[in-house]
């Protein structure tokens, strides 16, 4: 996945186009590049590294012209080196893409016969020379269509041209796409929020639509190339919510605003007056439901597995969860009493995006669970329930994990509540201890002083186990996974009772590994467990709530975390895992907000 800029407008674009794709660095950050048409000629400039990187590019070697386009890139074909960054350009024509090209080879193989030299390794360059190819004998737009013809596979494009000045063609198949509207001044970029620095004013592209922008018009064709009309959007305001403040990275701001970001969903949720659940307008009667199948991918498919345990210990409903890149090949038998739950940060994950199109596809109802609420699986579900934790920038992400968890806790409790699983008594008892929630959580960000001195351990460690039962096992997971992201540090998440069917053996001295073990109803079974870890060398540090006293002496680290309602036990055992994933990668020197390989928004399969 990548990011896509292009501005077309009566002055010189380059700051801009940086300016956004600084904003855009969150899709992928191995490479940037920019080009402009200034003076009959394409001017590419592109690095590998950072945008930062091109910015000194430009600095030294400047480039001007009112239409240009811009591109980070995360790879995914060809190495991350100047040659395949994008943009890619011919003599006639210079291309950014986001997706993938299926048939790029044999296409390649096509334009090999007829001619046409390959300078990169991207699927990216088979693009730019169909185009080229078209541009001899068709228009602009023509030369488009034809192109687009060719190609399988899933992409957003933004096209600049040297004979047609001063326009932009965008085109969108399965990957997200949106124009920005403004005073001569017009935009294209992956999503909106790229543009939200320039304008609040934008309209998405549908699937196969293809966009024609100069600086004071847009025009919109449909996959027949048939005109069409576009709803133009005004976006909420940014409350500044992107900004450092005092804080080091986005990511420790993240976790610090968990309280904060907690409490605001809590109020968005709970009718405070009539101690109630906001929700109201269920696609479906929940009394006639008879399955929740949740679907995520990462950091979202453990708050469905969360969910999972909740919803079996509070309704009578059979549940699924899955992961999004296996539920969409799966031969799933859809049934239209199911409500089909998608869970995402950003919205825009293509695996889950297309998980959600095969529901769509066969007439179930679906509903999603997202922070960004314009983006695209927000836009294409029937029912939307956002998390209202405002921007999360850190790409591993911290505060939309526990949004998400707050949202589907809320809605488990209120289907449980209208299906007569729980009574008013209890459903009260429940909403009254999720209000304790914000204070509990500052509470838990207290760890951070024994959890720094705890990582130490990491900075020689081989690999590191996290270990859990019940509801702790999804943390484990989560816990396992933020420690890969930020540090490259080998971790795995093990549900405790699976231990002796195999991973014991990677037990030797000194390796860490992480309890998790409030006191629930597995708690006995998993300090059995970590009994079992201890005995072969393991170095643990359990976390666990106030409500217990475990004493072992050969415990390196016990973590107290306040005391709350079993179900709750997730919000914060968390915690201290995102604060322990946070401090080993600051120790090992890593890039907190942007780990190596990774991007915030994955919109390739
Ligand atoms: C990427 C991010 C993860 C995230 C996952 C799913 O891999 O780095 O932090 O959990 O995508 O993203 P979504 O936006 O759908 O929650």
């Amino acid at each position: 996945m990548c990011g896509i800029i292009g501005i077309a407008s009566n002055k010189s674009v380059t700051s801009n186009i940086i300016n956004s794709l600084k904003r855009l660095e969150y899709r992928g950050y191995d490479s940037s590049g920019v080009a402009t048409i200034d003076d009959n000629t394409i001017n590419e400039k592109k690095c590998p590294g950072r945008v930062e990187e091109l910015e000194k590019l430009l600095f030294n070697s400047p480039s001007s012209g009112n239409v240009g386009i811009g591109h980070v890139r995360w790879a995914t074909h060809g190495l991350p080196n100047q040659i395949n960054a994008h943009p890619h350009s011919s003599e006639l024509v210079s291309v950014v893409h986001n997706g993938i090209i299926e048939n790029s080879e044999n296409l390649k193989q096509n334009l090999e016969k007829d001619g046409y030299k390959f300078k990169s390794q991207t699927d990216t360059e088979v693009i730019t020379l169909l185009l080229t190819k078209f541009l001899k004998k068709f228009s602009p737009l023509d030369a488009v269509y034809k192109t687009l013809e060719k190609l399988t596979g899933s992409f957003a494009l933004g096209i600049l041209f040297r004979e047609h000045q001063n326009i932009i063609i965008g085109a969108r198949r399965g990957s997200p796409l949106a124009v920005g509207y403004s005073n001569n001044e017009n935009y294209l970029g992956s999503d909106s929020y790229a543009l939200k620095s320039m304008t609040n004013k934008i309209s998405y592209l549908d699937d196969g639509d293809v966009c024609v922008l100069t600086k004071d018009h847009i025009e919109f064709y449909d996959s027949k190339k048939n005109k069409k009309n576009k709803k133009v959007l005004i976006l909420s305001e940014d409350k500044n919510e992107t900004k450092l403040g005092d804080f080091k990275n986005f990511m420790s701001k993240e976790i610090f605003e968990q309280p904060f970001t907690s409490s605001n969903c809590i109020n968005e949720y709970i009718d405070k007056i009539r101690n109630d659940i906001n929700i109201i307008d269920f696609p479906l009667n929940p009394k006639k439901l008879n399955k929740i199948v949740l679907i995520g991918c990462g950091t979202a498919y453990h708050s469905c597995l969360v969910a999972k345990y909740w919803l079996e210990e509070l309704t009578d409903l059979n549940v699924e969860a899955d992961i999004a890149s296996e539920f969409r090949y799966r031969n799933v038998k859809f049934n239209k009493s199911n409500l089909y739950v998608f869970i995402s940060q950003s919205g825009e994950t293509a695996d889950t995006a297309a998980a959600l199109e095969l529901c769509k596809k066969n007439n179930v109802k679906t509903c999603s669970i997202i922070n960004v609420v314009e983006s695209t699986i927000a836009r294409s579900s029937d029912w939307v329930l956002p998390i209202h934790a405002g921007p999360e920038i850190g790409v591993a992400s911290t505060k939309a994990f526990t949004g998400q968890l707050l949202v589907v806790y809320i809605l488990i409790l209120k289907i449980a509540e209208i299906r007569k699983n729980i009574n008013r008594k209890i459903f009260l008892e429940k909403i009254s201890n999720l209000k304790k929630l914000p204070d509990l959580l500052k509470k838990s960000l207290k760890s951070e002083d024994k959890i720094q001195i705890f990582a130490k351990d990491f900075i020689d460690a081989k690999g590191s186990m996290f270990l859990g039962r019940g509801s702790s096992f999804p943390i484990a997971l989560e816990g396992a996974l933020k420690l890969k992201e930020l540090s490259y540090l080998h971790a795995e998440g093990y549900p405790a009772g699976e231990m002796k069917h195999g991973p014991l053996a990677l037990i030797e001295d000194g390796l860490p590994v992480i309890v998790i073990a409030p006191k629930d109803k597995y708690f006995e079974k998993t300090i059995s467990n970590m009994q079992e870890v201890i005995a072969r060398g393991g170095k643990v540090l359990l976390i666990t709530d106030k409500k217990n006293e475990v004493i072992n002496e050969n415990i390196r680290f016990k973590l107290e975390m306040p005391y709350i309602e079993s179900l709750l036990n997730p919000f914060l055992t968390t915690i201290p895992l995102q604060l322990l994933a946070y401090h080993v990668a600051l120790l090992k020197k890593c890039d907190i907000d942007k780990p190596r390989n990774l991007a915030k928004s994955v919109t390739v399969e």
